[in-house]
């Protein structure tokens, strides 16, 4: 079974989803008119094969380079034929081109095709957490690092973890690790691919983690490129269950990218007046402005229950959402681990604030474990495709 989402406007998408649910073997798993809307959906849904109007890449030119980065096949639709379109068929990509006014007709037979050449040959649908705040200081590295270390414990396999603070990253530090490669150096790399994001990126905490450390000194963070990080992120979603990505405060072009590329964000916050407002208007931000759905976006309260800090309830009234993880404060031990260079759920495993990591991995595997079964059913347990068709 072969999983298909639909991009386009809306004079072609109603055809071309009437024609993908046509076609014996495909599966719309989505149909939207808006890009972002529609590239959430299809990597919510782990699709395989991405139809999408050039249109909609003309109108969105940031979105080209995570429409690349997916794990899925690119079909465009094209309208014309000029040297944009050109550019944007190679920014994408894309392994099929079909033109907009006849895809209709089209489309189904070259799906059948698809469809026909699926090999039983997977690739990791891995899910993509990006640790957010609009504040600095409120936790999020402490979180990023343990929770990549407790995911990778608990699945048993490693978890990628990239620091994306490029001015300040500051993971490297708490796992102990003078890094080997930075982000910065991947700039320079003419091809990118898993071998080259596996040579680059050391297992650490026990082999728990995957490490792609931000750029060694600050003036190198502007050379970091968010195309670049769209795809170093599309490609280790596809080699790792768990890619959990720290960022710096703020929406900066890079953090958007990894905000984008994120099946969930963990907006961090903790329980102060100051915080909860700035939070509040990101919360707005992610719904008006990118148009994520609800589910996407969870918070984590950090430091929950601190004395004269607000209550659960009026947090969630003032952000007009519950609060899916509430961590507590754990006083000395998160600086200590990280004067030791050791992530906290190894240093003090039993703290209470490595236990409630814990909980939140345990939560997050169980989620990854059912979505997964989810999309083998869905694929009659015979995902992937050729990799003829595989960029
Ligand atoms: N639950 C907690 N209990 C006690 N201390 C904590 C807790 N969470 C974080 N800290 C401590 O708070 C400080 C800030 O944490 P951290 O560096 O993780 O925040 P950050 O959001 O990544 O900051 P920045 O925006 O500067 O990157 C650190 O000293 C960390 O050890
Ligand atoms: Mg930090």
């Amino acid at each position: 079974m072969l999983t298909v989402c639909v991009a386009a406007a809306a004079d072609v998408l109603n055809g071309v989803a009437a024609a993908v649910r046509n076609t014996p073997g495909a599966v719309l798993v989505a149909a939207a008119e808006d890009l972002r809307t529609g590239l959430a959906q299809a990597e919510r849904e782990a699709a395989q094969l991405l139809v999408v109007d050039d249109r909609l890449l003309a109108d969105n030119p940031g979105l080209l380079g995570r429409v690349r980065a997916g794990a899925w096949t690119v079909v465009l639709l094209t309208r014309g034929a000029d040297a944009e379109v050109l550019r944007r068929t190679v920014a994408v990509g894309a392994a099929e081109v079909v033109e907009a006014d006849r895809a209709a007709e089209e489309i189904g037979g070259k799906l059948a095709l698809y469809v026909a050449q699926e090999s039983p040959e997977r690739t990791e649908v891995g899910r993509v957490l990006t640790v957010f705040s609009s504040k600095g200081g409120v936790g999020k590295t402490t979180i990023a690092v343990n929770l990549a270390v407790a995911l990778g414990k608990l699945a048993r396999r490693p978890a990628a973890l990239v620091d994306l603070d490029l001015e300040f990253g500051d993971a490297s530090a708490l796992l102990g690790q003078v890094p080997r490669a930075t982000l910065h150096d991947l700039m320079a790399v003419p091809h990118l691919d898993q071998p080259v994001l596996e040579r680059v990126m050391p297992a650490v905490a026990g082999g728990a983690v995957a490490f792609l450390a931000a750029p060694g000194h600050p003036s190198e963070a502007e050379d970091v490129r968010p195309d670049v990080v769209a795809e170093v992120l599309g490609l280790l979603r596809r080699m790792y269950s768990f890619v959990v990505v720290d960022t710096a405060p703020g929406f900066r072009d890079v953090n958007v990218t990894a905000l984008d590329a994120a099946d969930l964000v963990l907006t961090v916050l903790t329980p102060d007046v100051v915080t909860v407002r700035t939070v509040k208007q990101v919360l707005d931000l992610f719904a008006d402005g990118l148009r994520y759905p609800p589910e996407k976006v969870r918070l984590v309260l950090n430091r929950a229950g601190t004395a004269a800090g607000l209550e659960l309830p009026d947090i969630a009234g003032v952000l007009g959402q519950a609060v899916a993880w509430e961590l507590p404060s754990d006083g000395a031990w998160p600086v200590r681990a990280a004067n030791q260079g050791q992530p906290l759920v190894l240093f003090r495993p039993d703290s209470r604030l490595a236990q409630a990591l814990r909980s939140m991995a345990r939560t997050l595997v169980e989620e990854q474990e059912g979505r997964r079964r989810t999309v083998k059913e869905r694929a009659g347990g015979r995902g992937g495709f050729f990799a003829r068709f595989r960029r």
